[in-house]
């Protein structure tokens, strides 16, 4: 079992890294923004609060994710292992997962940062989409279907971008990571859980850099 957390700006790669490291080791990906997401989608007053505060491209209230966190890792198939993506964000956040995993005598193996350059992340995030009917993700330039306009994984046909993907709001993510997400760096790095991948290498590279610190993690506890 690996628990990880993936820290990192918009446009990182969390999402991108957190889906194959769920195909290939079976670490289940949380993604409190896929949640989010679809709260917003299912029209519940939290998910329209939410849906809002996306859109401008600000931070939910932390009380509202620990909530949404707690009971996620709660359910069955987390005891495989899970990769936080996207949580925590603020070190408020931090410090209630730190309480929730003491409490469950869980141990968090890795914090990982992705690490990217801002100039980069509004190219990124501008050109994403994913199938609508899968949720496999796509990039205009970096990451096509091998058919156009077909899913490699499904094979379906329609496609989406998410509404806070603008020029506009990813400036204002990217500067909430600066304010509010990035002091989290500092927290786990004196405990000596940080990790670091180039999030700025080509896809397959990073991942290559992420499956090597589960592989070595998993080795080095067999020895
Ligand atoms: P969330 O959904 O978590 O969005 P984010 O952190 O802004 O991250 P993204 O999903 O945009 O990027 P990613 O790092 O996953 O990159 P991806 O792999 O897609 O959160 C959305 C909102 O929800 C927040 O703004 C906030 O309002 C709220 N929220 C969520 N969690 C919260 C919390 N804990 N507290 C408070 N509020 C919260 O990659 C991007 C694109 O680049 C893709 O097209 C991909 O193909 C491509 N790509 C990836 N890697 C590479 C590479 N190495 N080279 C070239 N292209 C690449």
């Amino acid at each position: 079992m690996t628990n990880l957390i993936l820290l990192g700006a918009p446009g990182a790669g969390k999402g991108t890294q957190a889906r194959r490291l769920q195909e290939r080791f079976g670490i289940v990906q949380i993604s409190t923004g896929e949640m989010l997401r679809a709260a917003a989608r299912s029209g519940t007053p939290d998910g329209r609060k939410a849906k809002v505060i996306m859109d401008r491209g600000e931070l939910v209230p932390d009380c509202m994710m620990v909530g949404m966190i707690a009971g996620r890792i709660d359910q069955p198939d987390c005891r495989n292992g899970f990769a936080l993506d996207g949580f925590p964000r603020t070190t408020a956040q931090a410090e209630a997962l730190d309480g929730m995993l003491v409490k469950r005598g869980i141990a968090i193996d890795h914090v990982i940062e992705v690490a990217v350059d801002d100039d980069a992340m509004v190219k990124r995030i501008i050109g994403r989409y994913t199938c609508a009917r899968c949720g496999a993700g796509y990039h205009d330039l970096y990451s096509k279907p091998s058919v156009p306009g077909v899913c490699d994984r499904c094979g379906g046909t329609r496609f989406e971008r998410r509404d806070d993907d603008t020029a506009e709001t990813v400036r204002a993510r990217l500067a909430a990571y600066h304010r509010q997400t990035e002091p989290i760096l500092a927290y786990y790095g004196q405990r000596e859980l940080l990790r670091r991948v180039d999030g700025m290498a080509a896809i397959d590279e990073v991942t290559r850099q992420l499956f090597a610190i589960v592989e070595d993690s998993r080795r080095e506890r067999l020895t």
